[in-house]
Protein backbone atom coordinates (compact mmCIF):
# COMPACT_ATOMS: atom_id res chain seq x y z
CA UNK A 1 0.00 0.00 0.00
CA UNK A 2 1.58 3.29 -1.25
CA UNK A 3 1.56 5.77 1.68
CA UNK A 4 -0.21 8.82 2.33
CA UNK A 5 1.17 11.55 0.73
CA UNK A 6 2.22 15.01 2.68
CA UNK A 7 3.16 18.18 1.65
CA UNK A 8 4.39 21.13 3.80
CA UNK A 9 6.53 24.30 2.47
CA UNK A 10 8.55 27.35 4.01
CA UNK A 11 9.34 30.41 3.15
CA UNK A 12 13.48 31.01 3.41
CA UNK A 13 13.59 33.60 6.18
CA UNK A 14 17.31 32.25 7.15
CA UNK A 15 18.12 30.69 9.99
CA UNK A 16 15.44 28.55 12.18
CA UNK A 17 14.73 29.29 16.06
CA UNK A 18 13.20 27.22 18.66
CA UNK A 19 9.74 28.55 17.70
CA UNK A 20 9.94 27.00 14.68
CA UNK A 21 11.68 23.96 16.32
CA UNK A 22 8.85 23.42 18.51
CA UNK A 23 6.32 24.04 15.53
CA UNK A 24 6.63 23.64 12.16
CA UNK A 25 9.69 21.73 11.96
CA UNK A 26 9.42 19.28 14.52
CA UNK A 27 6.06 18.19 13.68
CA UNK A 28 7.64 17.68 10.38
CA UNK A 29 10.23 15.09 11.61
CA UNK A 30 7.81 13.19 13.60
CA UNK A 31 5.55 13.08 10.13
CA UNK A 32 8.66 11.66 8.68
CA UNK A 33 9.51 9.19 11.80
CA UNK A 34 6.00 8.13 12.31
CA UNK A 35 6.69 6.07 8.65
CA UNK A 36 3.27 6.35 7.66
CA UNK A 37 3.89 8.87 4.98
CA UNK A 38 5.31 9.52 2.17
CA UNK A 39 6.67 13.38 3.27
CA UNK A 40 7.35 16.27 0.63
CA UNK A 41 9.23 19.72 2.29
CA UNK A 42 9.98 22.71 0.04
CA UNK A 43 11.56 25.93 0.38
CA UNK A 44 8.45 28.35 -0.71
CA UNK A 45 11.02 30.90 -2.46
CA UNK A 46 8.28 32.15 -4.83
CA UNK A 47 6.33 33.04 -2.28
CA UNK A 48 9.23 34.73 -0.05
CA UNK A 49 9.24 37.16 -3.34
CA UNK A 50 5.78 38.16 -2.41
CA UNK A 51 6.70 40.45 -0.01
CA UNK A 52 10.32 41.16 -0.24
CA UNK A 53 10.43 41.70 -4.22
CA UNK A 54 12.19 44.89 -3.67
CA UNK A 55 15.17 43.04 -2.26
CA UNK A 56 15.88 39.61 -2.89
CA UNK A 57 19.43 39.23 -2.61
CA UNK A 58 19.12 37.08 0.80
CA UNK A 59 16.38 34.72 -0.42
CA UNK A 60 18.70 32.32 -2.42
CA UNK A 61 21.05 31.70 0.56
CA UNK A 62 18.48 31.88 3.11
CA UNK A 63 16.93 28.97 1.70
CA UNK A 64 20.29 26.86 1.62
CA UNK A 65 20.68 27.96 5.36
CA UNK A 66 17.13 26.38 5.82
CA UNK A 67 17.59 23.06 4.56
CA UNK A 68 20.80 22.99 6.78
CA UNK A 69 18.55 24.09 9.74
CA UNK A 70 16.23 21.34 8.54
CA UNK A 71 18.62 18.71 8.16
CA UNK A 72 20.10 19.40 11.66
CA UNK A 73 16.82 19.30 12.99
CA UNK A 74 16.34 15.56 11.83
CA UNK A 75 14.73 15.54 8.52
CA UNK A 76 16.49 12.75 6.32
CA UNK A 77 16.33 13.35 2.69
CA UNK A 78 16.47 9.55 2.40
CA UNK A 79 13.35 9.18 3.85
CA UNK A 80 11.51 12.30 2.98
CA UNK A 81 11.82 14.76 -0.05
CA UNK A 82 13.28 18.64 0.00
CA UNK A 83 13.17 20.73 -2.92
CA UNK A 84 12.96 24.28 -4.15
CA UNK A 85 9.69 25.59 -4.77
CA UNK A 86 11.01 27.50 -7.72
CA UNK A 87 13.31 25.10 -9.37
CA UNK A 88 9.69 22.88 -10.40
CA UNK A 89 8.17 25.29 -12.67
CA UNK A 90 5.24 23.06 -13.33
CA UNK A 91 3.89 25.08 -10.12
CA UNK A 92 3.84 28.49 -11.67
CA UNK A 93 1.90 27.14 -14.70
CA UNK A 94 -0.42 25.19 -12.40
CA UNK A 95 -0.96 28.44 -10.43
CA UNK A 96 -1.70 30.36 -13.63
CA UNK A 97 -4.86 27.99 -14.33
CA UNK A 98 -6.00 28.14 -10.56
CA UNK A 99 -5.78 31.87 -10.63
CA UNK A 100 -8.49 31.64 -13.89
CA UNK A 101 -11.19 29.91 -11.38
CA UNK A 102 -10.30 31.79 -8.25
CA UNK A 103 -12.90 34.34 -7.88
CA UNK A 104 -11.22 37.63 -6.92
CA UNK A 105 -13.43 37.60 -3.61
CA UNK A 106 -12.27 34.34 -2.13
CA UNK A 107 -8.44 36.17 -1.71
CA UNK A 108 -9.99 39.47 -0.52
CA UNK A 109 -11.77 38.26 2.80
CA UNK A 110 -8.73 36.10 3.26
CA UNK A 111 -7.65 37.22 6.84
CA UNK A 112 -4.55 36.38 6.36
CA UNK A 113 -4.01 38.69 3.51
CA UNK A 114 -6.22 42.29 5.69
CA UNK A 115 -3.58 41.40 8.88
CA UNK A 116 -0.47 41.23 6.53
CA UNK A 117 -1.04 43.94 4.53
CA UNK A 118 -2.51 45.74 7.70
CA UNK A 119 0.73 44.74 9.90
CA UNK A 120 3.51 45.47 7.07
CA UNK A 121 3.04 48.65 6.83
CA UNK A 122 6.96 49.46 5.64
CA UNK A 123 6.05 47.18 2.33
CA UNK A 124 3.90 47.83 -0.24
CA UNK A 125 1.80 44.54 -0.53
CA UNK A 126 -1.06 46.05 -2.44
CA UNK A 127 0.17 44.00 -5.79
CA UNK A 128 -1.62 40.99 -8.00
CA UNK A 129 1.37 38.12 -6.66
CA UNK A 130 0.82 39.09 -3.01
CA UNK A 131 -3.22 38.78 -3.44
CA UNK A 132 -2.61 35.37 -5.16
CA UNK A 133 -0.30 34.06 -2.78
CA UNK A 134 -2.79 31.44 -1.84
CA UNK A 135 -3.61 30.77 -5.11
CA UNK A 136 0.06 29.76 -5.42
CA UNK A 137 0.40 27.89 -2.03
CA UNK A 138 -3.01 25.89 -3.44
CA UNK A 139 -1.12 25.06 -6.36
CA UNK A 140 1.68 23.98 -4.18
CA UNK A 141 -0.60 21.61 -2.50
CA UNK A 142 -2.59 20.12 -5.05
CA UNK A 143 0.24 19.75 -7.45
CA UNK A 144 1.28 16.53 -5.29
CA UNK A 145 -2.05 15.37 -4.81
CA UNK A 146 -1.37 15.68 -1.13
CA UNK A 147 -3.30 14.19 1.30
CA UNK A 148 -2.65 16.49 4.46
CA UNK A 149 -0.54 19.54 4.85
CA UNK A 150 1.48 19.92 8.25
CA UNK A 151 0.55 23.84 9.17
CA UNK A 152 -0.05 26.17 12.32
CA UNK A 153 -3.33 27.49 12.90
CA UNK A 154 -1.85 30.74 11.06
CA UNK A 155 -2.13 28.93 7.72
CA UNK A 156 -5.27 27.39 8.44
CA UNK A 157 -7.50 30.01 6.22
CA UNK A 158 -4.85 29.11 3.16
CA UNK A 159 -5.70 25.27 3.27
CA UNK A 160 -9.04 26.07 3.07
CA UNK A 161 -8.91 27.72 0.31
CA UNK A 162 -6.73 25.55 -1.14
CA UNK A 163 -9.93 22.84 -0.38
CA UNK A 164 -12.05 25.55 -2.07
CA UNK A 165 -10.11 26.29 -4.92
CA UNK A 166 -9.45 21.92 -5.47
CA UNK A 167 -13.29 21.62 -5.84
CA UNK A 168 -13.77 24.15 -7.70
CA UNK A 169 -11.92 22.71 -10.69
CA UNK A 170 -12.31 19.18 -10.36
CA UNK A 171 -16.28 20.80 -10.67
CA UNK A 172 -15.19 22.75 -13.87
CA UNK A 173 -13.15 20.70 -15.16
CA UNK A 174 -12.74 16.50 -14.19
CA UNK A 175 -11.87 15.15 -11.07
CA UNK A 176 -7.96 15.50 -10.75
CA UNK A 177 -6.84 16.66 -7.52
CA UNK A 178 -8.14 14.94 -3.63
CA UNK A 179 -9.23 17.99 -1.41
CA UNK A 180 -6.32 18.05 1.34
CA UNK A 181 -6.56 17.87 4.90
CA UNK A 182 -5.24 20.37 6.89
CA UNK A 183 -2.65 18.59 9.89
CA UNK A 184 -2.95 20.90 12.86
CA UNK A 185 0.09 21.20 14.83
CA UNK A 186 -0.59 21.82 18.45
CA UNK A 187 2.37 24.20 19.74
CA UNK A 188 3.51 25.06 22.56
CA UNK A 189 2.95 28.93 23.47
CA UNK A 190 7.49 30.06 23.33
CA UNK A 191 7.74 33.47 23.56
CA UNK A 192 11.24 35.50 22.13
CA UNK A 193 13.35 36.53 24.94
CA UNK A 194 11.94 39.76 25.38
CA UNK A 195 8.40 38.27 26.37
CA UNK A 196 7.01 39.37 22.68
CA UNK A 197 5.75 36.44 20.08
CA UNK A 198 9.38 34.78 19.14
CA UNK A 199 10.24 36.03 15.51
CA UNK A 200 13.35 36.68 13.65
CA UNK A 201 12.11 40.66 13.02
CA UNK A 202 11.70 40.98 16.72
CA UNK A 203 15.57 40.46 16.90
CA UNK A 204 14.53 38.08 20.24
CA UNK A 205 14.66 34.52 19.14
CA UNK A 206 16.89 31.78 20.44
CA UNK A 207 18.00 30.15 16.90
CA UNK A 208 18.57 26.43 16.24
CA UNK A 209 22.64 27.67 15.63
CA UNK A 210 22.84 29.25 19.19
CA UNK A 211 24.81 27.28 21.95
CA UNK A 212 27.42 28.11 24.47
CA UNK A 213 28.38 31.50 25.73
CA UNK A 214 25.83 33.34 23.38
CA UNK A 215 23.31 30.93 24.04
CA UNK A 216 23.82 31.47 27.89
CA UNK A 217 24.14 35.53 27.28
CA UNK A 218 20.74 35.21 25.60
CA UNK A 219 18.99 33.24 28.24
CA UNK A 220 19.80 35.17 31.01
CA UNK A 221 18.34 38.16 29.70
CA UNK A 222 15.25 36.82 29.10
CA UNK A 223 12.03 38.00 30.48
CA UNK A 224 10.62 35.86 33.62
CA UNK A 225 7.78 36.57 36.33
CA UNK A 226 7.31 41.06 35.87
CA UNK A 227 6.24 40.63 40.02
CA UNK A 228 9.37 39.16 40.77
CA UNK A 229 11.61 41.80 41.42
CA UNK A 230 14.30 41.08 44.29
CA UNK A 231 15.60 37.72 44.59
CA UNK A 232 13.58 36.92 48.32
CA UNK A 233 10.03 37.82 46.55
CA UNK A 234 8.06 34.32 45.75
CA UNK A 235 7.78 33.66 41.91
CA UNK A 236 4.97 32.71 39.78
CA UNK A 237 6.28 30.02 37.15
CA UNK A 238 2.66 30.24 35.41
CA UNK A 239 3.38 33.46 33.58
CA UNK A 240 6.82 33.06 33.14
CA UNK A 241 8.26 31.56 29.62
CA UNK A 242 11.77 30.37 31.04
CA UNK A 243 9.84 27.92 33.32
CA UNK A 244 7.83 26.72 30.10
CA UNK A 245 11.28 26.45 28.21
CA UNK A 246 12.38 24.51 31.36
CA UNK A 247 8.83 22.11 30.27
CA UNK A 248 10.19 21.53 27.08
CA UNK A 249 13.94 20.67 28.26
CA UNK A 250 14.04 19.53 31.73
CA UNK A 251 13.28 16.50 33.17
CA UNK A 252 9.74 16.46 34.71
CA UNK A 253 11.18 16.13 38.36
CA UNK A 254 13.41 19.24 37.50
CA UNK A 255 10.24 21.05 36.81
CA UNK A 256 8.18 20.13 39.64
CA UNK A 257 11.34 21.18 41.90
CA UNK A 258 11.68 24.53 40.23
CA UNK A 259 7.95 24.88 40.46
CA UNK A 260 7.88 24.99 44.11
CA UNK A 261 11.34 26.36 44.48
CA UNK A 262 10.29 29.25 42.61
CA UNK A 263 7.10 30.09 44.78
CA UNK A 264 9.01 30.01 47.86
CA UNK A 265 11.63 31.83 46.44
CA UNK A 266 13.90 29.18 47.11
CA UNK A 267 15.42 29.58 43.16
CA UNK A 268 16.60 32.63 41.88
CA UNK A 269 15.81 33.78 38.18
CA UNK A 270 19.45 33.93 37.55
CA UNK A 271 20.03 30.14 38.94
CA UNK A 272 17.09 29.16 37.15
CA UNK A 273 18.32 30.55 33.93
CA UNK A 274 21.53 28.98 34.01
CA UNK A 275 20.53 25.42 34.40
CA UNK A 276 17.64 26.17 31.33
CA UNK A 277 20.80 27.05 29.09
CA UNK A 278 22.88 24.08 30.14
CA UNK A 279 19.24 21.74 29.18
CA UNK A 280 18.90 23.45 26.37
CA UNK A 281 22.64 23.65 25.19
CA UNK A 282 23.07 19.62 26.03
CA UNK A 283 19.47 19.06 23.76
CA UNK A 284 20.91 20.91 21.01
CA UNK A 285 24.21 18.90 20.79
CA UNK A 286 22.85 16.23 18.29
CA UNK A 287 21.09 19.49 16.13
CA UNK A 288 24.69 21.14 16.06
CA UNK A 289 26.94 18.41 14.89
CA UNK A 290 24.69 17.54 12.52
CA UNK A 291 25.02 21.45 11.50
CA UNK A 292 28.44 21.62 11.69
CA UNK A 293 28.87 18.63 9.35
CA UNK A 294 26.90 20.25 6.68
CA UNK A 295 28.11 23.49 6.93
CA UNK A 296 31.34 21.79 6.09
CA UNK A 297 29.57 19.73 3.10
CA UNK A 298 28.09 22.57 1.61
CA UNK A 299 27.82 20.46 -1.80
CA UNK A 300 25.86 17.69 0.04
CA UNK A 301 22.85 20.31 0.74
CA UNK A 302 23.51 21.14 -3.01
CA UNK A 303 23.18 17.48 -3.97
CA UNK A 304 20.03 16.82 -1.06
CA UNK A 305 18.43 19.97 -3.00
CA UNK A 306 18.91 18.91 -6.42
CA UNK A 307 17.70 15.02 -6.33
CA UNK A 308 14.55 16.43 -4.41
CA UNK A 309 13.92 18.53 -7.34
CA UNK A 310 14.28 15.78 -9.37
CA UNK A 311 11.74 13.58 -7.79
CA UNK A 312 9.23 16.55 -7.23
CA UNK A 313 9.34 17.58 -10.99
CA UNK A 314 8.21 13.91 -12.02
CA UNK A 315 5.54 13.73 -10.07
CA UNK A 316 4.52 17.71 -10.89
CA UNK A 317 4.77 16.63 -14.37
CA UNK A 318 2.54 13.88 -14.43
CA UNK A 319 0.27 16.05 -12.87
CA UNK A 320 0.38 18.55 -15.19
CA UNK A 321 -0.30 16.25 -17.94
CA UNK A 322 -3.61 15.37 -16.11
CA UNK A 323 -4.28 18.80 -15.82
CA UNK A 324 -3.60 20.07 -19.54
CA UNK A 325 -5.83 16.95 -20.66
CA UNK A 326 -8.68 18.27 -18.21
CA UNK A 327 -8.97 21.84 -19.11
CA UNK A 328 -8.50 20.96 -23.01
CA UNK A 329 -5.57 22.84 -23.35
N1 LIG B 1 2.43 30.07 3.46
C1 LIG B 1 3.31 29.15 4.16
C2 LIG B 1 3.97 29.93 5.33
O1 LIG B 1 4.06 31.12 5.28
C3 LIG B 1 4.38 28.60 3.27
C4 LIG B 1 3.82 27.74 2.20
C5 LIG B 1 3.84 27.99 0.87
C6 LIG B 1 3.15 26.48 2.37
N2 LIG B 1 3.26 26.98 0.18
C7 LIG B 1 2.83 26.05 1.07
C8 LIG B 1 2.83 25.71 3.49
C9 LIG B 1 2.17 24.84 0.87
C10 LIG B 1 2.16 24.51 3.28
C11 LIG B 1 1.83 24.07 1.98
O2 LIG B 1 4.42 29.30 6.25
FE1 LIG C 1 10.86 32.13 36.10
FE2 LIG C 1 12.66 30.49 37.13
FE3 LIG C 1 12.56 33.06 37.90
FE4 LIG C 1 10.65 31.39 38.63
S1 LIG C 1 12.79 31.25 39.19
S2 LIG C 1 10.37 33.45 37.83
S3 LIG C 1 10.48 30.04 36.83
S4 LIG C 1 13.08 32.29 35.88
Amino acid sequence: MARKRILSGMRPTGRLHLGNLHGALGNWVELQESGNYDCFYFVADWHAITSEYSSTECIKDNGVSMVIDWLAAGLDPVKSTLFVQSAVKEHAELFLLLSMITPLAWLQRNPTYKEMQAELTSKDLSTFGFLGYPVLQAADIIMYKAYGVPVGVDQLPHVELTREIARRFNFLYKDVFPVPEALLTSVPKLLGIDGRKMSKSYDNSIYLSDRGEELHRKISTMFTDPQRMRRKDPGNPDICNVYTFHGLYSSPGKVTEINAECRSAGIGCTDCKKMLAQNIDAAMQPIHERMDYYNNHITQIHDVINQGNVKATVIARQTMVEVREAVKI
